[in-house]
């Protein structure tokens, strides 16, 4: 199966590797439309079909996945690790995927999804998870147990120590899911007969990762380690948004954060705008649909660098095209391409504000949106972690008329992170972060300008008063001095 595949271009650089020799990405267009799918597009086109092609608001593959070269290097070597020897040391086959709402996360795990599907034959079982399925520990078991045959019940004498048969284990997990807490043991005994039985090697695939409780991804992380010091490869590919490293930090699994950090965590971060630029005309280019490259290139500049938004920026360059007799989608300020844009973009802005209004944080969002518009006055300079927090406990101090903060300040903070709205692309607690998606922010402070939205507009004085409190009056360069962030 593998020859017949026919990598369009080449993702990895040459390294190393004993066979077989994975790559989940291999069809997967990057940089270049193959001709099948031009040919597609184009009898699309001539069909007048020019719905589903781009992708926005959903995990669909898009047409084009650009700017993710790093990404797929980093899964591809996971891949081959665990189809590699065992482990002689306690390596962990285990990264996690960590960045803003909308930057394709999704859409990655849908590729190692594609490629590793129930009858691959690769030798790799994935166990397809959501973060939200696991509340508590328990639901990882039943997730493996519900892959391997029930007649199975064979004690496992070979790896020795514990050693559960599957019918013990099985009970376990009922006595785990009425109140008792799944033991990292018990899942390594259900990994092992997963193993054994299929022949394959597991995988956990985890999305929204952030929603599953530490002790769920700590129990994991822990079986995964102790299995594959074992001599028994498994592995876990998690993702989700910045709030995760959060999850991670109180997961009883802190050697995962604090050893090889840089393998284990792969940002998943905004793209350049040459390549949402490729994301968005090459598709246009296979339907036949005419524009101005270089208004698309300003046109680009909407995006912010999140995928989402290209995707949403390509559908509305196709609607609007399919409607004219011309077939042209013209990107320029004001015409009806960006009018469907902006349209598209404000349904994402409203639901990001309800999340943040039914917790009273719109003020805080403000006052972040201040804070980014200072430091790109200051030749886009990188908050640190003091003036975020200090912004963020501003906008707790002065909610909208008549709301009331339900969270505490480092917890309004921390809801930043589970919004995808506020990042760390280190991963660092420290910093430096950045604001997911600035135009929202935008959007945000419009609505705080606009005295039609009487309860957020009455505090605006108070919030821009209290600016002196995040933003530094004195040199940058000093702001930026973290020595004395917590
Ligand atoms: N590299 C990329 N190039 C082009 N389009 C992309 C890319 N990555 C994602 N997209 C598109 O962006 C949209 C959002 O992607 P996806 O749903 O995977 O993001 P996400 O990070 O999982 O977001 P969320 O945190 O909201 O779940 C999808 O419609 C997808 O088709
Ligand atoms: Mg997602």
């Amino acid at each position: 199966m593998r020859s017949s595949r026919q990598p369009c271009v080449p993702l990895r650089p040459h390294r190393p590797c004993y066979p077989p020799r994975m790559d989940a990405f291999a069809d997967i267009e990057t940089t270049e439309l193959r001709p099948e799918t031009k040919r597609r597009l184009a009898t699309m086109a001539s069909e007048g079909r020019f719905k589903g092609v781009f992708q926005p608001g959903s995990a669909g593959l898009p047409p084009l996945l650009v700017g993710r070269q790093d990404q797929a290097n980093r899964i591809n070597e996971l891949l081959d690790d665990l189809l590699g020897p065992p482990a002689a040391s306690r390596t962990i086959h285990a990264v996690t995927l960590h960045g803003p709402r909308g930057a394709g996360k999704t859409v990655l795990l849908d590729i190692v999804k594609r490629a590793l599907g129930p009858n691959n034959s690769e030798g790799i079982g994935i166990i397809l998870l959501e973060g939200t399925d696991l509340p508590t520990p328990a639901p990882l078991l039943d997730a493996v147990l519900a892959q391997v045959p029930p007649s199975t019940t064979r004690t496992n004498a070979r790896t020795g120590g514990v050693g559960l048969g599957l019918a013990q284990v099985r009970a376990s997990t009922s006595e785990t899911r009425h109140g008792g807490s799944a033991s990292h043991g018990l899942l390594k005994d259900a990994l092992r007969h997963h193993a054994q039985v299929r022949s394959q090697r597991p995988l956990f695939v985890v999305d929204e990762a952030h929603a599953a409780s530490p002790d769920a991804l700590g129990v994991m992380l822990n079986s995964l380690q102790a299995l594959n010091g074992e001599g028994t490869p498994c592995g876990a590919i998690l993702a989700g948004t910045p709030d995760l490293i959060s999850v991670l930090r109180r997961a009883e699994a802190t050697w995962y954060l604090d050893r090889n950090r840089e393998a284990r965590l792969v940002p998943v971060g905004s793209i350049g705008n040459t390549d949402c630029a490729l994301a968005i005309g090459a598709p246009l280019d296979a339907m036949g649909i005419e524009y101005s490259q270089s208004a698309l290139m300003e046109a680009v500049r909407w995006c912010s660098g999140n995928p989402y938004f290209t995707q949403a920026l390509g559908a509305a360059a196709l609607e609007v095209a399919a409607g004219n007799a011309d077939r042209k989608a013209d990107f320029g300020e004001g015409a009806a391409v960006s009018e469907r844009f902006r349209s598209l973009a404000r349904g994402r802005y409203n639901e990001a504000w309800q999340n943040l209004d039914e917790l009273g944080l719109t003020g805080c969002a403000r006052q972040l949106g201040a804070l980014w518009r200072w430091a790109e006055a200051a030749q886009g300079l990188p908050f640190n972690s003091r003036m975020v927090q200090s912004a963020v406990n501003s906008g707790v101090r002065n909610p909208p008329l008549d709301f009331k903060p339900t969270l505490s300040e480092q917890e309004a903070h921390t809801h930043f992170q589970h919004l995808g709205l506020l990042w760390s692309p280190s991963a660092s607690p420290e910093g430096p972060w950045q604001l997911a998606l600035p135009s929202f922010f935008d959007f945000v402070e419009e609505r705080y300008r606009d005295p039609r939205w009487h309860h957020y507009n009455k505090t605006l004085d108070a919030l821009i008063e209290d600016q002196p409190s995040f933003i530094p009056e004195d040199d940058p360069d000093d702001a930026l001095d973290d020595s004395s962030s917590p």
